[in-house]
């Protein structure tokens, strides 16, 4: 007999026995050792116990499981790691900074190699330390990988350009990107490979020596990277600190010798982290923050995909993308026809744990999230809204089934607020001046999406966006991708731009030789000659 899916979600948690062999977790991993100063050192101190979201059912009832531990480092290591990354450095005389594109990029290349090797493993914890299903698992890493490539391809163009010369009003230089120093790099716990690698790599390849700082939730899944990370680079110029952001992050920041802080994750964190370096105004930061994308769907939209971009870009991953569609106005002539479709195909949305074939939605790995997820529930329904899909919000100790809230307003938190979950507030609206003012009066500023069929309107409200958010999808949901595209964020949502290109330009400042044109010579022997 079939189930209902409130029975399903009752029951959303395994025994042992129905994890499939290759998946299975194994023993607890105890990670002791960290990296500092090209050597793996072992930890004695105290240490976190990483519980997975997913819960095992047992004879006497779910129990958490436990995946591992790492080392809880003190002030007295994270000195140590920066200590290795400036002298690695040596203002910009260390072997690393001094060696050439050429050798720096076969390191990277090597990297890479010995990261392609660790593949499964990685995948794996993935999967137990955040919850992301298996698919979005292996694309995740599958990107990592295409984007470590791509910025090897793109270092060796810009190298390669940097070889000429200008010659303006006499003057002949030669313009090259230079590195900034000591980078330190804080990924986010929804994408941590990918949005690590993709800062930590390209700082490398513009001569930076580096501390990596794991998010809180997703350090073990870098365990399998440590030792590569080991072998491949020069004593000190990547160093991995783990620990409470207060013990290991401030006194690097108060020391003011990182030069750029590379940081993923909430507003809130970028802010305490720059008050704590003594001359913000020299601190650069690369910062990719909140969002509350909106989608607008016109009345001319076509419905069956729009309705298909909306539910995929507003329940991937549970909704835990930074540049999900947080909110969706619908015309209010096609709202009924809207949101029953949109219900309809988020109840055909697989759910479970996040080895099951083709699944989106599984446990949430953040700490009380289903709670705070009741609570903008709550808030909405008081202040008008109804769950309007079966099953709607109900939840199984981590796991929350996907709750659509209609009609939402402006009263509610949920309107304002980044739910960074499986919620899916729907306003109706009579004119488009409603949703753009939400969006122009948002303190987020990512992208949007606008579906609709009429070129007119499109180019009317293409032009309004574009000064208020940094992407405006046609017809498309919101997302980061293809990584060759710039993003950015706007106001609350972020600072700086990243891309395989841009992210070189974030993490190295222009240089200039110059001379008066009658030394061009000279400046040609010192460049090509003795390859300076
Ligand atoms: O959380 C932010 C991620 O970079 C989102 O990437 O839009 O390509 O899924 P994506």
């Amino acid at each position: 007999m079939l189930m209902s899916i409130d029975e399903r979600i009752a029951s959303v948690f395994p025994e042992e026995t129905d994890i499939p062999e290759i998946f299975r977790i194994g023993k607890p991993i105890i990670q002791k050792e960290y990296l500092i100063d090209g050597k793996l050192r072992t930890w004695k101190g105290k240490m976190h116990k990483v519980l997975s979201p997913v819960y095992i059912r047992k004879a006497k009832g779910l129990v958490r499981t436990v995946i591992g531990e790492y080392p809880l480092l003190t002030r007295m290591e994270a000195l140590a790691a920066l200590d290795a990354a400036i002298h690695a450095y040596s203002n910009g005389r260390g072997p690393w900074p001094a060696m050439s594109v050429r050798e720096r990029l076969r390191h990277v290349e090597k990297f890479t190699t010995l990261m392609q090797g660790k593949k499964d493993e990685i995948i794996r914890l993935l999967m137990w330390e955040i919850g992301k299903s298996w698919q979005e698992s292996k694309k995740e890493f599958d990107r990592t990988i295409d984007y470590l490539k791509s910025t090897i391809e793109a270092v060796r163009e810009l190298d390669r350009g940097s070889m000429k010369f200008v010659i303006e009003q006499g003057i002949i230089g030669q313009i090259r990107r230079s590195p900034l120093g000591v980078i330190l790099c804080m990924g986010p716990f929804n994408f941590p490979l990918n949005e690590t690698f993709a800062t930590l790599i390209p700082a490398l390849l513009m001569g930076n020596t580096v501390i990596f700082k794991p998010p809180k939730l997703g350090v073990l899944l870098h365990y399998p990277l440590l030792r590569a990370l080991k072998e491949t680079f020069p004593p000190g110029v990547v160093n991995t600190v783990y620990g409470e952001g207060r013990s290991v992050i401030k006194p690097m920041l108060s020391s003011g010798k990182i030069e750029v802080l590379a940081f993923i994750g909430s507003g809130k964190t970028a802010d305490i982290l720059k008050s704590y370096h003594p001359k913000p105004h020299r601190l650069r930061s690369v910062l990719g923050l909140e969002a509350k994308n909106a989608a607008i769907v016109l009345r001319d939209a076509d419905i069956d995909k729009s309705v298909r971009e909306c539910v995929q870009g507003s329940l991937s991953f549970n909704g835990q993308r930074c540049t999900a569609l947080k909110i969706l106005f619908v015309h209010s002539t096609i709202a009924d026809l809207f949101i029953d479709r949109f219900c309809r195909e988020v109840e055909k949305l697989k759910f479970g744990m996040p080895w099951k074939k083709d699944v989106t939605i599984t446990p949430l790995p953040e700490p009380g999230k289903t709670r705070c997820l009741r609570d903008l529930i709550r808030d909405a329904q008081r202040h008008g809204a109804d769950i309007i899909n079966r099953s709607g919000g109900m939840t199984n100790k981590t796991f929350l089934y996907p709750a659509v809230l209609y009609p939402v307003s402006k009263e509610m938190k949920v309107y304002h607020e980044e739910q960074f979950g499986p919620l899916v507030p729907i306003v109706p609206f009579d004119t488009i001046e409603t949703p753009v003012r939400y969006i122009i009066e948002s303190n987020y500023g990512q992208q949007a999406s606008i579906f609709g069929n009429d070129p007119g309107t499109f180019s009317h409200l293409v032009d309004i966006l574009v000064n208020q958010i940094c992407r405006v999808n046609i017809n498309t949901m919101c997302q980061r991708g293809p990584d060759v595209l710039p993003f950015a964020g706007r106001k609350d949502s972020g600072g700086g731009t990243l891309s395989v290109t841009d992210a070189l330009r974030a993490f190295s400042i222009r240089t200039i030789v110059a001379a008066r044109e009658c030394n061009g010579e000279m400046l040609r022997q010192i460049v090509k000659v003795h390859r300076s």
